[in-house]
């Protein structure tokens, strides 16, 4: 899965704002989607400079197609799925600061903020929170859907921890979104949050940080041994029952010429929120599969992130084409991961130029307490599945 964008837009990036022409939309955007020309057009820099500038904080940078630093504050995960007609972007100064953490219980977390910004902060005072695997997405994006991350089974998903939103409405007003006030878009907003408004801050629970370090341990397989994994990771995580520290499995099947240049191999890593004797006793059904190569260790949260490639800059925030699906489960049919595996291999035999990027790739997270959360309190629709393929 994914990319990154470096650290580029550290901030709520405005698109088409304004736009001459109407570009082009791409033939698999409903008509619906498309771009209306209700907005203005093609409006100069110093009328943009007056009358938005005016308006916006000291140190906000406006960003035009000409400009430098356009490129950065453009670049997409998927380049496959750039928006077109773009034509400014605004770089907010005070929605790039620092979370602040009001009273221990809580951190107001900026609506354009970076996950990986987010742990580290919270990690460096103390504290931990739900959010998103993957540093180089925003908090609030991943938050507004749901959010799955490697505290979930801990303490739910990212937007089962939200407690308030501050919100600007198309209208141009703001208001706060919690149980108290707009609760009806509160319950909304958590888990079918995107496009109500643009959420300027979002206030989490935070919890202090009970342990120092987290174990992990990656193994690859060769594809012989697919059905043994499966059956095992059905049974490890049947009916919910994972270990709530066993945060997340991240597995890929794929071609890694390193191991095989014809077969595809099965790339697994674990992610558990303790110490290696706890994870290890827990993971034993998987030691107990020869691996063609296995690495373990222990580090302090937010380096887990990089271990599992999700670290600014590692290949799951790399910036390329991408096309991809995915599915929620609740539990693997091994004959249909055996099929998928075949189709797999003989499509990238076939294609040998989607080797090197294509992947079959699983999440297990542990999600005892996503469960604990009553389905009707939120949006979020998905509290069955186990897994996500
Ligand atoms: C590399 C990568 C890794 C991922 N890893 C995970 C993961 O570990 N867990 C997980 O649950 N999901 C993950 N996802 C899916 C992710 O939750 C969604 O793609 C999410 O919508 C991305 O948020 P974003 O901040 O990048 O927002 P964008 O892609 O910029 O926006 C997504 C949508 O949210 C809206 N939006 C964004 N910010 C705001 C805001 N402040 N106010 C109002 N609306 C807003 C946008 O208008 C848009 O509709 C991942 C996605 C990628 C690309
Ligand atoms: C993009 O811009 C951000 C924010 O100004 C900066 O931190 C980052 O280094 C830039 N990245 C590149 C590749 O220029
Ligand atoms: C590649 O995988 C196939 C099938 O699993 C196996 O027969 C072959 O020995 C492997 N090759 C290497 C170099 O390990
Ligand atoms: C598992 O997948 C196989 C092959 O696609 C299918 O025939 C079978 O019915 C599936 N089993 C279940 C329990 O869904
Ligand atoms: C994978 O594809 C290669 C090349 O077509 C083939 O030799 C090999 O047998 C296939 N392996 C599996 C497990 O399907």
């Amino acid at each position: 899965m994914n990319t990154l964008f470096g650290r580029i837009a550290c901030g709520l990036v405005f698109l088409q704002f304004v736009g001459t022409s109407i570009a082009l939309p791409h033939p698999a955007v409903p008509e619906y989607f498309h771009n209306a020309p209700f907005t203005r057009r093609d409006v100069p820099v110093a009328q943009i400079q007056r009358e938005l500038g005016s308006l916006l904080s000291k140190g906000t940078v406006i960003i035009r197609p000409s400009d430098a630093g356009w490129a950065n504050a453009t670049e997409r995960w998927n380049t496959a799925t750039e928006p077109r007609g773009l034509e400014l972007v605004v770089r907010p100064a005070q929605e790039s600061d620092v979370s602040t953490i009001p009273g221990g219980k809580s951190a107001l977390i900026q609506g354009g903020q970076y996950i990986g910004d987010v742990v580290r902060t919270l990690w460096a005072a103390g504290y931990v929170t739900s959010t998103g695997s993957n540093n180089c997405v925003g908090f609030v994006g991943p938050a507004l859907g749901g959010g799955h991350g490697r505290y979930q089974g801990l303490h739910g998903l990212a937007s089962d921890n939200v407690i308030n939103l501050n919100v600007v409405l198309a209208d141009g007003s703001t208001i706060k979104v919690n149980k108290d006030s707009h609760s009806d878009l509160f319950w909304a907003m958590q888990g079918a949050g995107h496009n109500f408004g643009i959420v300027t801050s979002a206030e989490s629970k935070i919890y202090r940080r009970k342990i120092d370090t987290w174990h992990y341990h990656n193994y690859v397989w060769s594809q012989d041994k697919l059905e043994v994994l499966f059956e095992r990771l059905n049974a490890f995580h049947k009916d919910g029952k994972t270990p709530p520290e066993m945060g997340v499995e991240f597995g890929s099947v794929i071609i890694n010429p390193a191991f095989n240049t014809t077969d595809p191999v099965l790339s697994w890593n674990f992610a558990y929120a303790g110490s290696a004797k706890d994870a290890e006793k827990i993971l034993k059904p998987f030691n107990d599969i020869p691996a063609l190569s296995q690495q373990k260790g222990d580090v302090p949260y937010p380096e887990i992130a990089g271990i599992q490639g999700m670290a600014e800059g590692g290949p799951g925030c790399l910036s390329n084409l991408k096309a991809g699906t995915s599915v929620g489960l609740r539990s693997y049919n091994v004959t249909s991961q055996r099929q998928i595996l075949t189709l797999f291999n003989a499509t990238m035999a076939s294609y040998p130029s989607l080797a090197a990027g294509g992947v079959v790739f699983y999440e297990g997270y542990s999600t005892k307490a996503v469960q604990a959360v009553d389905p009707v309190l939120t949006a979020y629709p998905h509290r069955d599945d186990l897994h996500l393929a």
